[in-house]
């Protein structure tokens, strides 16, 4: 396995379950040296970093509940701590905006309070926390926002999923723009129906999967690997000329 992130620095938020874990342990992999951040569940963060050691990589944990500026914040200040004890300096290369998240729920059910949660995760968590750090992020970084397949869908019980994950993708173009005279890329990865604790219950649930599987031209579910490894690639010195891109990670998902 190529070490080729070695010296790096990394923040990927929503690390302590799901997809975050694994996209924290392929950039350790690699060498970098991983922020984990987490709202609540310190426990499952710990472990996320445990793994990481266990694998020979660096790691430690930053708790943030991410959704608007003053998290975003106080992150930034823990992460400046954390990352001058450990390397001497503030510098952050490599961010990834992985929290987010959807409900279903058509027009007619999606309320206020589930309209704004959604927005919080997906779209104000990314933006401020990138805000925060914007001067923080090293020339030739990288930063990676978790996107959904459900971005380019029209599923109407979907709805306000769709409407965030598409502002991130107008977040991420944008921001390309911005960043590029640093060096910096911005891309989105989109994942489609992917096995964790998020889809267990249709993982598991052979007449909930099996549509799935049929809609899927790669006849499977993704695994959270197959996401990290994206993630990585876009992170590496392999990916630095691609920016503003929106990835689609979903194994052909209604094509
Ligand atoms: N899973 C899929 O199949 C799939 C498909 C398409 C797109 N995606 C996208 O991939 C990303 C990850 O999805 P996932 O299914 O892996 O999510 P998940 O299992 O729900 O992951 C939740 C993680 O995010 C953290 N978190 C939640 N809200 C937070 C907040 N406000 N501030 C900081 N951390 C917060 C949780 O921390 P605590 O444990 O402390 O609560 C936990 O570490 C999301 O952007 C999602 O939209 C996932």
């Amino acid at each position: 396995m190529s070490r080729d992130l070695l010296g790096k620095t990394a923040l990927v938020t929503g690390a302590s379950r799901g997809l975050g874990v694994h996209m924290a342990l392929r950039l350790a992999e690699a060498g970098a040296l991983v922020a984990v951040n987490y709202a609540v569940d310190e426990g499952a963060a710990l472990e996320t970093v445990r793994r990481i050691e266990a694998a020979g990589g660096q790691s430690f944990v930053i708790q943030a509940k991410l959704g608007g500026e003053a998290a975003a914040r106080k992150l930034a200040d823990e992460l400046d701590a954390e990352l001058v004890a450990r390397t001497g300096s503030n510098r952050l290369d490599i961010l990834v905006n992985n929290i987010g998240g959807g409900d279903y729920g058509s027009i007619k059910h999606a309320d206020e309070a589930m309209y704004d949660q959604m927005f919080a995760n997906n779209v104000r968590g990314p933006f401020f926390l990138t805000r925060a750090l914007y001067d923080r992020i090293a020339d030739f970084g990288r930063v990676i926002n978790i996107s959904s397949a459900g971005a380019r869908l029209t599923d109407p019980n979907i709805i306000v999923y769709t409407m965030a994950k598409t502002a991130v993708e107008a977040f991420t173009r944008v921001l390309a723009q911005d960043l590029g005279p640093r060096g910096i890329t911005v891309n989105s990865v989109a994942p489609g129906f992917t096995a964790g604790p998020t889809n267990d219950y249709i993982v598991r649930d052979p007449v909930q999967a099996q549509p799935v599987i049929d809609a899927t031209a790669l006849r499977r579910f993704g695994q959270p690997e197959d996401i990290a490894d994206i993630v990585y690639f876009l992170a590496s010195p392999q990916g630095r000329w691609v920016t503003a891109q929106h990835i689609d990670a979903s194994g052909g998902f209604k094509l």
